[in-house]
């Protein structure tokens, strides 16, 4: 196998700590499970606050972590005054992972916004890119001696669509022009924090998620170069200097979802500031039909367990799409270079866990082809180090190298995690 030369796990700030405490404020998220809209509560999680050494203990033998910072550990209301206490949980994170051998690659943002910020409108309001921009400062000027990787934003289409359009996921809102300028501010914010975040020699990129597209029929072409547009081209094509796809916005301008005002002259340039990397969290791909909803969100797979081919989510298990997706983006958008920011399968199976086995497997495979076809994939990180509370799911779907007892916070390490590491150690 042709594997990128860095071998990562990946998880996320709000899916893992707890510890609301110490001063941190209150997130989007935070107030999503106060409300109830979370099978599981996310106060605890997976109490990594307060087990973190045991956590970085189990990643000795990876080469990368990938992790997020708590906007609101370092700026409980978002701007104003800086929380010290935060900072310093990650400084001890981040000297704990580097002094057991493991690089740590930063999220500075992962859906867990301020919710002081919320209260004035979050992302659909401007001012928020530079709330934005003022926190990775903070973050660089007290952790960029040691953090060399920076990822600005996880996932802009679903924080967009599920957060703002679709409503099922923090802060719940259903409104296109919303999730449209929300978006656009997300967007813009990644290339205002570029330079920021590469100011102490750092390497930075967005994470960007996709969801390749066939059409199911010849008839089918046209819906699903909509989907993709909807889906991948609206995020990918400004990021890389390529605007907003035309197609796409005329079709919104027609929906009455978009009229372009709030684009700002010079906002296209600083959205398409290069990059060092382009992050890609994948999971699966979909067979697009025409006159099907545009967003694939919902088609859980029903009964007990997932049917072959299908992962716990429901989501379809296809790596050869990875393979032709990172083929496409590399002839498309030509990144100096990509890493798999994200990948991973969600089974109830317990430490016995084969099928996730397989499905890292394949994948690891699909990316080897792509590096053997020329294209620079130069790193993947598995979703997710440890079973973790899966956003509004809760702690019903697992996707973790490592098992986690959400009643003790037992942690047992699974089958695949050993894989994993093994296959580190020896390739
Ligand atoms: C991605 C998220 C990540 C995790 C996985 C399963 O959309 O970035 O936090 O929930 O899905």
């Amino acid at each position: 196998m042709n594997l990128p030369p860095v071998l990562g796990a990946a998880t996320s700030a709000f899916q893992i700590e707890g510890g609301r405490e110490d001063g941190k404020g209150q997130s989007i998220w935070d107030t999503f499970s106060d409300e109830g809209r979370l099978a599981d509560r996310g106060d605890t999680a997976c109490d990594h606050y307060h087990r973190y050494q045991e956590d970085v203990d189990l990643l000795k033998g990876f080469d990368a972590y990938r992790m997020s910072i708590a906007w609101t550990r370092v700026l409980p209301e978002g701007t104003g005054e800086v929380n010290q206490k935060g900072l310093d949980f990650y400084r001890r994170l981040i000297d704990e992972l580097l002094d057991s051998g493991v690089d740590p690659w930063v999220t500075l943002f992962h859906w867990d916004l301020p919710q002081a910020l919320q209260d004035r409108g979050g992302w659909a309001n401007r001012e928020t890119v530079d709330a934005f921009v003022r926190y990775a400062e903070v973050v660089v000027e007290a952790l960029g001696d040691r953090v060399k990787n920076w990822i600005s934003h996880n996932e802009p289409w679903v924080y967009a669509t599920l957060g703002h359009i679709e409503g099922v996921f923090a802060p719940g809102i259903t409104d296109w022009q919303t999730g449209l300028a929300v978006a656009h501010h997300v967007l813009l914010s990644h290339g205002k924090a570029v330079p920021v975040l590469k100011e102490r020699g750092g390497s930075v990129g967005p994470a960007l998620d996709c969801r390749p597209s066939r059409p199911a029929t010849p008839d089918d072409e046209a819906a699903n170069t909509h989907f993709d547009g909807f889906r991948n081209r609206w995020y990918f094509d400004p990021v890389f200097g390529k605007g907003y796809p035309a197609d796409i916005e005329e079709t919104y301008r027609e929906l009455g979802r978009w009229d372009g005002s709030l684009v700002q002259a010079g906002d296209l340039d600083t959205i398409a500031t290069p990059i060092d990397f382009l992050g890609i969290n994948y999971y699966t791909s979909i067979e697009i039909r025409a006159g099907s909803e545009e967003s694939e969100v919902g088609k859980v797979a029903p009964g007990p367990g997932p049917p072959p081919g299908y992962t716990e989510m429901g989501w379809e298990i296809t790596p050869a799409a990875l393979t032709e997706f990172l083929q496409r983006v590399d002839r498309e958008y030509s990144p100096a270079s990509i890493v798999i920011t994200e990948n991973g399968a969600s089974y109830s199976d317990g430490v016995e866990d084969q099928r996730r086995i397989d499905y890292l497997q394949q994948h690891l495979d699909a990316v080897s082809v792509a590096r053997d076809s020329g294209v620079p994939v130069d790193g993947y990180f598995v979703w997710s180090l440890m079973d973790n509370l899966e956003w509004v799911s809760g702690f019903t779907q697992r996707f973790g190298l490592i098992d986690v007892d959400f009643d003790t916070q037992v942690r047992s390490p699974k089958a695949s995690y050993h894989w994993y590491r093994n296959l580190i150690a020896n390739r």
